[in-house]
């Protein structure tokens, strides 16, 4: 096999990770020559929702039938010939005519070919734009559970590392200055701990997708009284939407879907950047394993974190087709206009690369080295100042005076460059006299860590306190 361009430094592959992404989304190539028509047209990118569009009219079709629009002859008609469509896509062998407009007209189309001119019956009482939201909805809805299971495979390898490696203290950071000893896995948990909330979020934005907006026609409603929940139940949708001009027009379950993947993907980002610190030489907590590397066309030696790069960097492109459908979106008038087509591109793409994003994270948290002699070289006696403190705090003094107290044992032991536990007891006793010869066992980070106890804190016993990581932590065994 053709080596990499950078290749010389590396033995493992690149991972060999292979997402499904739905033929369109880079995919502009224009089948038509009018310029307004290429312009016009979302083929290229709609296309993927086929299954949706096909699924809803066969429903719309039994719906006409229920009514009388149809007979149970013409009905069986439609479907079979709906079916048959459906089939040319998943064979791939549908072919788009150069004047297919969108996946509802190419559908359509295609179906008036094979079952002749019944096929014109069943967009009565039926507008694209009812047909084109119930299709957003009803994809977003199948699409989402891919999203889903790509967050919890996230916190379940999460939890799996926090588990398993609980007995590693490193020191926690604010202002990325040393502050305190933590556990390397209350660190993780932190992370995940975000995660969680996202799942949380995320399974609450179902209800708000599904609502039916079927059966709103054009704008005005249906005057052939199509039976709505009726519609709703055949293609699993909780409810119906209750204002047709709303049901065409409301595209808000897109603009909560990319604000939660906005919110996402900022968790991602920021734990990336954490990781790309870590492995730095200079901080050497961590390595990233080779399958999530690269390397430098020039420099031999580089190995480069590109994969929590590009976790960082997508974070912001999310947050562009959040802000930039919410554009869309502002100062249009009530219902339907063709501005809503700009839905698509923003969504399909947010759903694409924040699946691909946390299947990502979870392969370099599965495979990346952790080294805990880095974190504990980390560890110098001066993020215990605090628990020295704490010390004379349980001697009764208040926390204050300790506060100040302990800074100049800080201050002290700087002068001396020396570390804090080095001070001798002399010059402990000469900062106060509430010291004694015990203030050596402040001097140990175990201990320390050890001693927050309280809900949340990184002893051992707390990290696994919470009930909604418990399944992770059983799922990982
Ligand atoms: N392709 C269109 C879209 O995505 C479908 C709806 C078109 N409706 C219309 N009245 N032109 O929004």
């Amino acid at each position: 096999t053709k080596q990499k361009l950078w290749g010389g430094r590396f033995t493992g592959k690149t991972d060999p990770l292979y997402v499904f992404i739905s033929p369109g989304i880079d995919s502009h190539q224009p089948i038509s020559t009018s310029r307004m028509h290429t312009f016009n047209q979302s083929l290229a990118y709609d296309q993927r929702m086929h299954a949706a569009d096909i699924k809803g009219s066969i429903a719309y079709a039994k719906g006409l039938r229920r009514v009388g629009i149809l007979t149970e002859d013409e009905q069986d008609k439609i479907i079979t010939g709906l079916e048959t469509v459906e089939t040319e896509w998943k064979n791939g062998t549908f072919k788009p005519a150069p004047d297919d407009e969108d996946i509802h007209t190419a559908n359509e189309r295609r179906l008036t070919e094979i079952i002749g001119s019944l096929g014109g019956k069943l967009h009565t009482g039926r507008s694209r734009n009812d047909q084109v939201a119930t299709d957003m909805r009803l994809w977003l809805l199948e699409e989402i559970g891919q999203v889903e299971n790509g967050l919890k495979g996230l916190i379940r390898v999460m939890v799996e590392r926090a588990d398993k490696e609980k007995m590693y203290l490193m020191p926690g950071y604010t202002h990325l200055q040393r502050g305190q000893p933590i556990r390397w896995s209350h660190l993780l948990l932190s992370h995940a701990f975000s995660f969680k909330n996202d799942l949380e979020r995320l399974q609450q934005l179902i209800p708000r997708i599904s609502v039916l907006p079927l059966g709103s026609g054009a704008l005005a409603g249906n005057p052939f009284v199509v039976d709505r929940d009726y519609l709703a139940k055949e293609l699993g949708f909780q409810s119906v939407a209750e204002n047709s001009l709303w049901g065409v027009s409301d595209r808000d379950f897109i603009v909560e879907f990319l604000m939660w993947a906005t919110l996402a993907m900022t968790h991602i980002s920021r734990m990336a950047e954490d990781l790309i610190i870590y492995s730095t030489a200079e901080f050497g907590f961590i390595t990233l394993s080779d399958a999530y590397s690269t390397g430098s066309s020039m420099m031999p030696q580089k190995k480069n974190p590109d994969s929590l790069e590009l976790l960082r960097g997508k974070s912001g492109r999310i947050f562009g087709n959040m802000a930039g459908f919410v554009m869309t979106l502002k100062g249009l008038p009530s219902t339907y206009n063709k501005d809503l087509q700009e839905d698509k591109e923003p969504l399909f793409d947010a759903l694409v690369n924040v699946s691909m994003s946390f299947q990502i994270a979870e392969g370099v948290i599965a495979t990346l080295d952790v080294h805990p002699e880095k974190m504990r070289q980390a560890l110098t006696m001066d993020v215990l100042a605090t628990d020295l403190a704490d010390y004379l705090v349980r001697k009764g003094m208040p926390f204050r005076e300790t506060h100040h107290i302990s800074g100049r044992a800080v201050a002290l032991a700087e002068s001396r460059k020396c570390q804090l536990n080095e001070l001798s007891s002399l010059d402990f006793k000469s900062l106060s006299d509430k010291f004694t010869e015990d203030v050596h066992d402040v001097f140990d980070f175990e201990a320390s860590v050890e001693r927050r106890q309280a809900i949340g804190g990184p002893s051992r016993k707390m990290i696994f306190l919470f009930n909604f990581f418990l399944p992770f932590k059983a799922m990982a065994r």
